[in-house]
């Protein structure tokens, strides 16, 4: 949701600015541009577009520079809503990431004081205003402080001004992160902008103003306290947000999966038990739960809809599973005694951190699944386990998914043992399943060329239903979203039994409905959803193991998965579904990691 970096130092930004803007096209990618400061002069490049086709600048040098790559929220898409927004003297330059709540009434002040806007967008408000203070004879300084104070919302802020030799940034719900370089700051919204030189970071947290030149200060813009600064090492490496030779960020992120589930599980698996010392924080309050709630937003929102089985089959606790955007806007029914999980693969997403954060004022104990070390929603919850994926650049989310469910099982794991609401042997036998599960993922993968074959014949229709039942039924709904993501194709996920009360009118030969049809206990009521397709001409479509031999002459094409313990199938499951998506999104010609009007951390609600 719109990518800002900067940097003050000994490096020619011209040259360094786009490459780490480029990191963080996923962010948002509609328009792109850059401001530059050297020797008094302001040089102001924006344009429509992406930033990944940009080829950089002829022999310009500056050591003072801010970029953005925009997303779209006020204003459209054009090159006068493309930050970084100037002062009426052309002085200063920002670039904001974020939502300006109260931007039309200060709009409305500063059309009166005589500033003229160039555009729509809710963040030019922060420029002219920052320039307001400044004419009434505030320091750069003070006139960030009190822009920050003044504006209403969710904000990122770099500012820089051609008469200063430093660049401001401040925070206020949307991340900014200090990187750290002998000679030099980087500033930006994820590390991925700067990883690449430096593993030394600085997360602001919110109310933070960082003014960066030769040093760095920090303070509270509201009480204009000074503040120290932690340095904190990052895990990630440069490498890991390279394409590796895949085509795309997507496939190769998919095929990442076995080998990030090993990490997610390495060292949490011991003795017959989840070791989690991440829950020591909140080890007592544990004990006492009676229920559990999780709050997430997209794939992460499916993610705990399968935890839903898992957590009452193995724990014997109540779970209900919300929509953060829902649950925040709700009374919520919570008390110490509800274990509230908020998953997020960003940690920014600001639905489920206002969902967290109305939690923490019901006393409950919040406990976060988060894959983005330092993010937020992991900052401000009781306790948080990562998912130890690696940065996810593809929009779809894949790889962060299944590690979220393998977290999620540990955690049901862990619970049921201290619950003692499981038989030890089956809490054994589900972790030993756990620990085979990246091979099985291996052997899964293999059918990537099965898939594709399959994405070939129906790549050009314009529907399809996805249909599975108990844990497999929230992998249906993920296999739609993941299609109608990428490829702009329609899809719906149900519960297979569902079909029958509605969606079985949509059945007709042109509809494909792909099924999970695996060996639990529900795979006899499976096949009978699959005959009822198969009497109104539907086309079949079923994601099985070979264990289930019926399926084979039940359906037009089958792709096989391997097999694990119910409630595991469905990390396996949902490959196929992954790479579906991907195959029928590559024959559409669409661009799979930055799919149209999404993005990767939607940081506004
Ligand atoms: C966006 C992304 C989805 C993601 C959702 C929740 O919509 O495009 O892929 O599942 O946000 O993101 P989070 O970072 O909280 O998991």
């Amino acid at each position: 949701m719109c990518g800002i970096v900067g940097f003050v130092g000994e490096k020619n930004v011209a040259e360094l600015l786009p490459a780490c803007l480029k990191k963080l096209d996923y962010r948002g990618y509609d328009s792109f541009g850059f401001a530059f400061q050297n020797n008094s002069l302001l040089l102001v490049v924006k344009q429509v577009g992406r930033i990944t086709d940009f080829n950089g600048f002829l022999a310009k040098s500056a050591s003072i520079g801010i970029a953005h790559s925009r997303w779209a929220t006020h204003g459209a898409v054009t090159k006068k809503n493309a930050h970084p927004h100037i002062s009426c003297d052309g002085k200063i330059a920002i670039v904001h990431n974020g939502i300006i709540e109260n931007h039309s009434e200060l709009r409305e002040k500063l059309a009166k004081k005589g500033h003229s806007f160039a555009g729509e967008t809710d963040s030019e408000v922060a420029v002219h205003l920052a320039e307001e203070f400044i004419n009434q004879g505030r320091s750069f300084r003070e006139a960030a402080r009190e822009t920050c104070r003044s504006l209403k919302g969710a904000f990122a802020l770099l500012f820089i001004n051609r008469e200063s030799n430093e660049l401001i940034a401040a925070r206020n719900g949307s991340p900014l992160i200090l990187g750290l370089v002998e000679n030099g700051t980087f500033v930006a919204s994820d590390t991925t902008a700067f990883i690449e030189f430096t593993k030394q970071a600085i997360f602001l947290d919110d109310g933070q103003i960082a003014f960066l030149g030769k040093e760095i200060e920090l303070e509270n813009f509201n009480t204009g306290q000074k503040l120290s600064t932690k340095i904190s090492h990052i895990e990630w490496d440069a490498e890991q947000a390279q394409k590796n030779g895949f085509e795309h960020f997507m496939l190769k992120e998919i095929f990442e999966q076995p080998d990030a589930i090993e990490k997610c599980i390495q060292g949490r698996i011991a003795n017959g038990q989840a070791v989690l010392p991440e829950l020591d924080s909140i080890a007592e309050k544990l004990g006492k739960i009676n229920r559990i709630v999780i709050v997430a937003c997209g794939t992460s929102w499916h993610a705990g809809l399968v935890a839903e089985y898992a957590f009452e089959e193995l724990c014997a606790l109540p779970v209900e599973v919300e929509y953060s955007a829902e649950f925040r806007y709700r009374n919520p029914v919570i008390d110490e005694n509800c274990l509230v999980i908020a998953i997020s693969q960003s940690g920014e997403t600001a639905d489920t951190l206002a969902a967290l954060r109305e939690a923490k004022k019901h006393n409950a104990p919040v406990l976060s699944i988060c894959n983005v070390m330092g993010s937020t929603i992991a900052r401000e919850s009781d306790a948080v386990i990562y998912t130890r994926a690696g940065p996810e650049i593809g929009v779809a989310s894949t790889k962060a998914f299944t590690t979220q469910l393998a977290v999620l099982n540990l955690v049901a794991l862990f619970i049921a043992l201290q619950r003692n609401s499981a038989p030890e042997s089956k809490v054994t036998d589900a972790l030993n399943g756990l620990k085979s599960i990246p091979n099985a993922m291996r052997k899964t993968l293999e059918q990537s060329k099965t898939v594709e074959a399959i994405a070939g014949l129906y790549w050009d229709k314009s529907n399809a239903l996805y249909l599975g039942r108990g844990p497999n039924y929230p992998i249906a709904l993920e296999g739609a979203l993941k299609l109608k993501e990428i490829s702009y194709l329609h899809a719906e996920g149900m519960p297979a039994a569902e079909m029958k009360h509605g969606p079985i009118a949509l059945i007709d030969s042109n509809m494909p409905v792909v099924f999970i049809a695996v060996k639990d206990r529900t795979y006899e009521k499976v096949l009978a959803n699959i005959e009822e397709v198969r009497a109104r001409n539907g086309c079949v479509i079923a994601v099985s193991s070979e264990a289930a031999t019926e399926i084979k002459n039940l359906s037009d094409s089958v792709i096989y998965i391997a097999e694990t313990i119910p409630l595991f199938q469905p990390m396996l499951s949902v490959i196929p579904l992954q790479l579906l998506a991907y195959h029928i999104a590559k024959k559409r010609n669409c661009d799979i990691d930055k799919p149209r009007n999404l993005a990767k951390s939607v940081t506004v609600e």
